[in-house]
C-alpha cells in the first residue's frame, strides 16, 4: 500500500493504474478511522481492482467556531486500518497541497442541502461538495462509497454527482453500530462517560419511530413526537431534530408514503450526534 501525499503523483499512479485496465474505488474519510470506515473500504475492494482511501479533515465544511482543529486525527491508526481492509493507496494531502490559494468555486446542491443539518450547519454541505467534487477529479474513481449514517450528506452527493454528469456511481453503504446501538462515529470520542450512556437512545428513536410508521401511523407529526419522547430521556443533550421525511425529497410532503427516512440529531456538550434509518409507508 502507497500513502501519498501530492495531488500530481495520486494522479500519476491512478493513470497507469487505469491504463492497465484497473477500476478504481474511492472511500473520502477525514480520517479517524473506525469500523464504520473500513466496511466502506471493504466493500470498494471487492468491487473494484484498486481502492484509493482519502485522509483529510477538509476546513471548508466546519463553521467558525465548530471542531476543526480538535477534530480527532491519527494517520498512522489509519494507514493501519487501511491496510488492514485491502486499500491500495492513501491519499493524504496538506490543505495547502489541497488549497493553494483561498477557494473561489463553490458547489452547492441548495435544495437537497437546505434541511435539517442544512438549517444547523448552513454552510457544511457546500463544503462537502466542494471537496467531493475537488476529490472527484483528483481521484477520478469508478465508484466512490458513503456511509449511510450521513444520510443527507450522500443525497447531496448523489445528486452533484447527477447534476454535473461526474462519471462516478455513488455507492451508499449500511451504518455500522457499536453492540449497543450507536452509530460509529470518529465524534463518538468526544462523549463524555454520561453522555455516552444516554447516546443509544438516538438508535432506540429511531426504533419508535419505525413501530409508530409500522402500526399505521401516517402522519409525520406523529411519528416524530414518538421519537422525541424518546430523546427526553437524553437529558444531557439538546434534540436539533427528530424528522420523519420522505426519503428522497427530505422535505415532509403530507401524509407519509412510500419510502420514509426518520432522522436525529442530538447536540451534547461537544458531540453532536446523527443517525438515521428507513421504512415503508404502504
Ligand atoms: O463524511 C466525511 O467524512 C466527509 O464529509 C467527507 C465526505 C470525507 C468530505 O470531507
Amino acid at each position: 500500500m502507497q500513502i501519498i501525499r501530492t495531488i500530481s503523483e495520486i494522479r500519476a499512479v491512478l493513470d497507469e493504474q487505469r491504463a492497465a485496465g484497473n477500476s478504481v474505488g474511492f472511500v473520502p474519510t477525514m480520517g479517524y478511522l473506525h469500523d464504520g470506515h473500513v466496511s466502506l473500504i471493504r466493500a470498494s475492494v471487492e468491487a473494484n481492482a484498486r481502492t484509493v482511501v482519502s485522509v483529510f479533515v477538509n476546513p471548508l465544511q466546519f463553521a467558525e467556531g465548530e471542531d476543526l482543529e480538535d477534530y480527532p486525527r491519527d494517520l498512522d491508526a489509519d494507514v493501519a486500518h487501511c491496510h488492514g481492509a485491502g486499500a491500495d493507496f492513501v491519499f493524504a494531502p496538506s490543505v495547502e497541497e489541497m488549497y493553494p490559494s483561498p477557494v473561489d468555486t463553490v458547489v452547492s446542491c441548495p435544495g437537497v442541502a437546505a434541511p435539517l443539518e442544512g438549517e444547523h450547519r448552513p454552510s457544511h454541505f457546500a463544503g462537502v461538495a466542494t471537496v467531493v467534487a475537488k476529490l472527484f477529479s483528483i481521484v477520478g474513481p469508478c465508484r466512490a462509497y458513503f456511509g449511510a449514517k450521513d444520510w443527507q450528506q450522500v443525497a447531496v452527493v448523489t445528486r452533484m454527482a447527477a447534476d454535473l454528469s461526474m462519471p462516478v456511481e455513488v455507492v451508499p453503504c449500511p451504518i455500522v453500530r457499536e453492540s449497543d446501538g450507536l452509530a460509529m462515529s470518529s465524534r463518538n470520542v468526544y462523549l463524555t462517560a454520561e453522555e455516552r450512556a444516554q447516546a443509544p437512545l438516538l438508535r432506540r428513536a429511531l426504533d419508535a419511530g419505525r413501530s409508530a410508521v409500522a402500526d399505521g401511523e401516517r402522519d409525520p407529526a406523529a411519528v416524530e413526537a414518538a421519537m422525541g419522547d424518546v430523546l427526553a430521556g437524553a437529558s444531557l443533550g439538546t434534540v436539533d431534530y427528530a424528522a420523519a421525511v420522505p426519503a428522497h425529497s427530505l422535505v415532509a410532503d403530507g401524509s407519509l408514503a412510500g419510502e420514509v427516512r426518520l432522522l436525529v440529531a442530538v447536540k451534547f456538550s461537544k458531540a453532536r450526534l446523527i443517525d438515521n434509518d428507513g421504512c415503508v409507508a404502504d
